[in-house]
């Protein structure tokens, strides 16, 4: 009333009641320092009604953040022979992620090109996802950055050359920093050799643009639900000695010793080129939530120290379920802002009593049903595409409905609620354990329906180019529903695009993916279809086999070959199925199985290979290829029209693949 701050009366009155906030003057004078030296938080607060939790506010880990930053320091010193990798690892939810991007802005002022990508467990059939995004942004930053573009472009463009064209595919960005001609061609490569080329490709360019004095801090975020590939990719990266001034942080919660990420890490941490630092991240203690609670409620420690003991009690002190559990305790009434005081006031007895959830997902779950229905459809639609949810998707989902209300618009609100972040092209879960809750809203038995009408949608709405450009996300939702399907025309359709994912997966060496989408076309195909598609089918049979080949997926492999070779009619159509059938013999050491195949396919090709030759005839053929050979030279052979005839052209490949076997016989 007397406009005196309500800390200070508050301190008065107190001093006055004796009620025991107080032990002694030395606290007293502790509490007159902080509101001296931090008046605008504890003495001139403002609050209002609305509990404000600062989510880029970190307590309790001071420590961990400047060791992080310690770290960094050292990747920039350039007579550093290693590179760096932070791993991260802690229960869900104590803080992992945030810890990183608490230091985010300090790296990017002390230079660093800070690049993030994030595993998703809804994604895990999403090849390389996390690895494409976090390098996408990095060629991005490197675009952005006017005082080396110029000798960035020229570096880039001398790595890569005409590959560069390859990993462009991947990259878009990559476009921004090295000049590629069109029209350019690269190497046709198949098989393990591409995984190989992309993985050489992403060295080459961070070898040319990242270093010391620019280093590269690539964010991985989640690597427990990483693909294999994405794995081996990492551990190729950082453990590159040709490669100087990278720091990958990975963050993780803990997995078993079976686990794909387990043998990875075990393998970078034996690797010379790497300095490998491990952060465990445990549960906030009583002073960090004490400090976090007064931070809210914008009071002195000493009053929230009662509170806060309750508090961590109930959560064991995991960041998430604190943070959680205070919006649940606000929700309810528990704690709530006294107009008549004009501070936050608790009923610690019933918040002693309160049972917390078992678990964030149904304290989550509780808090998404009390939205309004539209906000809850939306975040259903977000959560059903994973972590996070593109803008120009939601666009496209948006066309299908005459509602001025866009999904958008109903996403916004979630953000207020604290439940999403918005970023430049994208809305995000604020965690999975959210993405989580409201993906679950969906009903078990009806999620295959609810995927399948967003692919339908996306499908009908999208342009050609937005296909393209989200092809697996299109064919991630008609996957997981595609046994609804039961019109012919669409399974043929949805087919197509199953092959055309899996052509890209494989083309990305993400052999797991592609599998995953390849089996699902072959799931859309009906008997007659080797009649009226028959290209289709061909194309999706051998190209699925070929995948489980390179998985050691065998038996898969046979029944797929055996397919085609049932129902093909010509020796064309069962070329690809025979050449793979000779390449799984011989590289199972059946190699006599294996030329007695290739033997076969070589006679119908035209091509009479004598079973035995004797020594003369072998001299007789050599001097006939030398006098063939000798109008030219290595460098005329070399600019010699590519053959054109198919039959030769396959007859070459199985020549190829089996005369080196020989040898060995
Ligand atoms: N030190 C901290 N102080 C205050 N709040 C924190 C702290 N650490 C995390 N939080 C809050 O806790 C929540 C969970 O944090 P975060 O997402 O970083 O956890 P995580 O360990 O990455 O979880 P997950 O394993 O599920 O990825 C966030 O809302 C974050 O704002
Ligand atoms: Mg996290």
């Amino acid at each position: 009333e007397m406009g005196l701050p309500t800390s200070l009366c508050n301190m008065v009155s107190s001093l006055q009641s004796g009620d025991n906030n107080y032990e002694s003057i030395d606290q007293v004078e502790e509490d007159l320092h902080l509101m001296k030296t931090q008046p605008e938080k504890f003495l001139f607060n403002s609050p209002n009604s609305n509990l404000q939790i600062f989510p880029h506010m970190l307590y309790g880990r001071a420590l961990e953040a400047s060791k992080l930053l310690e770290i960094y320091k050292c990747s920039k010193d350039v007579n550093s022979k290693t590179n760096n990798m932070v791993l991260i690892s802690g229960y869900a939810g104590t803080g992992k992620s945030s810890l990183v991007r608490s230091v985010q802005k300090q790296l990017v002022e002390g230079g660093a090109k800070f690049a993030t990508g994030k595993f998703d467990a809804m994604q895990q059939v999403r090849p390389l996802s996390a690895v494409v995004s976090a390098m996408d942004d990095y060629c991005e930053l490197l675009s952005q950055d006017t005082d080396r573009i110029h000798q960035v472009r020229k570096d880039v463009t001398n790595a890569l050359g005409s590959e560069g064209l390859v990993l462009a595919k991947l990259l878009p960005s990559l476009h921004k920093v090295t000049n590629i001609c069109e029209g350019t061609t690269s190497v046709q490569v198949s098989g393990r050799e591409v995984m190989q080329r992309l993985m050489l490709l992403f060295r080459l360019l961070l070898r040319a643009t990242c270093n010391p004095c620019c280093p590269c801090v690539l964010f991985l975020d989640d690597l427990q639900w990483a693909d294999e590939v994405s794995l081996e990719l990492m551990h190729a990266l950082v453990t590159d000695s040709e490669i100087r001034g990278l720091v990958i942080i990975g963050c993780y919660r803990e997995v078993s010793s079976c686990h794909p990420l387990t043998r990875q890490l075990n393998g970078i941490q034996n690797s010379d080129n790497v300095d490998v630092t491990q952060i465990f991240l445990d549960n906030l203690d009583a002073d960090a939530v004490n400090n976090m609670l007064s931070d809210i409620l914008l009071t002195l420690p000493r009053r929230t120290r009662k509170l806060s003991e309750a508090v961590l009690h109930k959560t064991g002190g995991n960041a998430l379920f604190v943070v959680q559990f205070l919006c649940s305790l606000h929700q309810e009434g528990l704690i709530r802002f006294s107009l008549a005081s004009r501070e936050w006031e608790w009923d610690i007895g019933r918040i002693k009593q309160k049972d917390i959830a078992e678990n964030v997902i149904d304290l989550m779950r509780a808090k998404i049903s009390r939205l309004a229905p539209n906000v809850r459809n939306a975040l259903q639609l977000a959560a059903s595409f994973g972590a996070q949810c593109q803008t120009d998707v939601l666009h496209i989902v948006d066309k299908a409905t005459d509602s001025t209300d866009s999904t958008a618009d109903a996403l916004d609100v979630a953000v207020s609620e604290g439940l999403m972040a918005k970023e430049k092209s994208a809305y995000k879960f604020s965690h999975d354990q959210i993405q989580r809750a409201a993906y679950l809203l969906v009903p078990d038995s009806e999620r295959g329906a609810f995927h399948l009408r967003t692919g339908r949608l996306l499908l009908k709405w999208a342009s050609t180019e937005e296909i393209e450009r989200n092809l697996f996300l299109l064919v991630d939702q008609i996957q997981r529903g595609y046994s609804l399907i039961t019109e012919r025309s669409e399974m043929i359709n949805f087919a197509r695009l199953c092959l055309m994912a899996g052509m890209k997966a494989s083309i990305m060496s993400a052999f797991l993916p592609a599998s995953v989408y390849l089996k699902a076309g072959i799931g859309l195909l009906r008997s007659d279809d080797w009649n009226f598609h028959r290209d289709l089918c061909l194309e999706l049979y051998n190209s699925c086999a070929e995948t489980e080949f390179i998985l050691g997926d065998f038996e898969a492999m046979r029944d797929h070959i055996e397919e085609v070779l049932a129902r093909g009619n010509t020796p064309d159509e069962n070329m690809r199925s025979h050449y793979l059938l000779v390449q799984h013999a011989t590289a199972l050491g059946s190699v006599h199985q294996g030329i007695e195949i290739a033997m076969t396919v070589l006679t119908t090709l035209g091509e009479s290979v004598p079973t035995s030759v004797t020594l003369t005839e072998i001299q007789q053929e050599l001097e006939v290829t030398r006098q063939m050979l000798r109008p030219y030279t290595k460098d005329s052979i070399l600019k010699l029209e590519p053959m054109h005839d198919s039959n030769k052209i396959a007859a070459m490949r199985f020549l190829n693949m089996i005369v080196p076997k020989l040898f060995y016989l």
